[in-house]
């Protein structure tokens, strides 16, 4: 089956944000939409693999290992960056109701649960994800270097931040935590709360 993807709109909130430019967020989506593209283009090479491509499949080099591999980069970056623009746009400050009682039950306080977001976001190569772990049932600050990893079975993310270059370095430049202290100024705390649900 031929599974296309059609680029997302986000809300209008996302231009006009503090302490992130437009520019900045639209020059991101322009590489969100280029990640939309290339993963179609994998798709459709997917969908139509020649018997010869079949009888090739290998582990060192083969076009369907080729394919599969960078299919997972493409898929994970475009439901990566859905994630982190659906979570922006709102007036910051903290969350309520089940998601703010859940953070205090495994965090402790959503004071700790900020410090160890940030201190993630700021040891991390590509991506902070707090992840609802459906196995454990608790909710924790997973690491990921790239869009792909390091994804964990039966997590549920819930709050995604970037912290590719390419997420701050316009604005910010080498300043990476004040990045970070700019994206809680603006998360859209309902929109991550349904994520729990
Ligand atoms: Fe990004």
């Amino acid at each position: 089956m031929l599974t296309l993807i059609t680029p997302k709109q986000f809300n209008d909130a996302i231009f006009s944000m503090k302490g992130i430019s437009k520019q900045m967020v639209e020059n991101h989506l322009k590489l969100y939409e280029g990640y939309v593209k290339s993963h179609n283009t994998i798709r459709e090479q997917l969908n139509s693999l020649s018997e010869d491509d079949y009888e090739k499949a290998g582990a060192t080099y083969s076009k369907i290992r080729e394919l599969k591999v960078e299919l997972s980069f493409a898929l994970t970056s475009i439901v990566n960056h859905e994630l982190y623009f659906n979570n922006l746009g709102g007036k910051g400050g903290e969350p309520n109701g089940k998601l703010r009682d859940q953070i205090d039950r495994d965090f402790g306080s959503f004071e700790n649960f900020r410090q160890d977001f940030k201190a993630t976001g700021m040891a991390a190569r590509g991506w902070v994800w707090l992840g609802w772990n459906t196995r454990d049932k608790v909710l924790f600050n997973y690491l990921g270097d790239s869009h792909n990893t390091y994804l964990i079975w039966n997590v549920v993310p819930v709050m995604t931040l970037d912290v590719y270059e390419h997420a701050y370095y316009m604005d910010y430049g080498v300043r990476r935590a004040d990045y970070i202290e700019a994206y809680f100024q603006n998360i859209n705390w309902k929109s991550i709360q349904n994520n729990l649900l």
